[in-house]
């Protein structure tokens, strides 16, 4: 009894103890083997009393070990280890938005304010959408204003070369008043350079209604390039494009006040940053809107350009480098 109320009050501060406890009671000279030892002579009327009495004894000293064991090697997890769990936690990095997006997101942001909806269409593209029905038919010398690359010839298959094909698709889908602007990635076969990439992103608009004028285009431009430069200072230069008559391309006169401004605008303080026009009667016609009824006006820009306006960034490489230094620098954008 004695041994029993031993064996239940022991409680082992460490592992020491613990072993202690088992060579006592339970190792090959402890209590228990010479109490088994003892046990042969004993007379046989007790015998049957007396051995449950020591297996029960055996079986305390043996589930005692074990339960004590269990209880400091739980409190060794705790002690061993140092975490403060009232330290504030590590930082997540975050990452940053690419300058591209953050600009892109700019421009819908702009003139979703004015009513446009964002329309978005494949980066593979047909010949119909992305050249004949933007009025460049087949052997037009126009087509060589964009140097394709051609996935598949006869029936063409190609990468396209602007977002244009994505306005064509939303006028097929969609009757007057259209007013739609489409962003996306494009694709010219250009040498590399640091003004010119093969892969760049564009955002393009259309505007599609009875009475639209060339003043309501001015007007856009003007709103457009107030809101995102904080300046409209603009010009418009006659040019060509086969999808739109009379065309132009829009200038923004940017200033000379650091060494990337020079580099951006070639030391003339202006920066061409998109086409433009009025869309022409013959694509009205091949997606079926009546040019007798409808006019409309359409765009397209370069958001690199704008951006390295915007960021100061010197070289259209950059964009795509993936380089940590240069994409962390836009982590307070948002
Ligand atoms: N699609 C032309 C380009 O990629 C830009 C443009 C769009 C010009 C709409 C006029 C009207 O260069």
């Amino acid at each position: 009894q004695l041994l029993t109320q031993e064996i239940q009050a022991f409680n082992a501060k460490n592992a020491d103890e613990l072993e202690a406890f088992r060579i006592k009671f339970l190792g090959s000279k402890g209590i228990l083997k010479s109490l088994f030892g003892d046990f042969k002579a004993v007379d046989n009327s007790l015998k049957k009393e007396i051995g449950q009495e020591l297996n029960q004894l055996r079986q305390l000293a043996n589930d005692t070990l074990n339960s004590q064991k269990g209880i400091l090697e739980s409190s060794k997890v705790k002690t061993k280890s140092n975490t403060d769990f009232t330290r504030p936690a590590e930082p997540i990095d975050i990452g940053a938005r690419h300058p591209i997006s953050i600009v892109k997101n700019q421009i819908l942001d702009v003139f979703s304010r004015i009513g446009f909806t964002v329309s978005e269409g494949p980066e593979i593209e047909d010949d119909w959408h992305n050249f004949t029905a933007l009025n460049l038919p087949e052997y037009h010398p126009a087509r060589d204003m964009q140097d394709t690359f051609f996935i598949e010839q006869d029936p063409d298959i190609l990468l396209r070369t602007h977002t244009s094909s994505v306005q064509v698709r939303f006028m097929e889908n969609n009757q007057p008043p259209i007013r739609t602007i489409s962003p996306g990635r494009v694709f010219r076969n250009e040498d590399i350079s640091a003004r010119a990439h093969c892969i760049f992103h564009q955002v393009e608009g259309l505007y599609i209604d009875t009475d639209v004028s060339f003043a309501d285009l001015k007007q856009t431009l003007i709103y457009f390039t107030k809101e995102m430069f904080g300046k409209s200072r603009i010009r418009l230069r006659p040019s060509y494009f086969p999808f739109t008559e009379p065309s132009a391309e829009v200038d923004i006169y940017w200033g000379l006040q650091t060494e990337t401004d020079y580099k951006i605008t070639k030391g003339t303080g202006w920066l061409e940053i998109m086409g433009c026009g009025m869309v022409d009667p013959n694509v009205l016609k091949n997606v079926n809107i009546d040019p007798e009824k409808y006019s409309g006006y359409a765009f397209g820009m370069g958001i690199e350009r704008i951006a390295m306006l915007l960021y100061q960034i010197p070289d259209i490489r950059m964009f795509y480098e993936n380089d940590l230094r240069f994409i962390d620098q836009f982590k307070s954008v948002i």
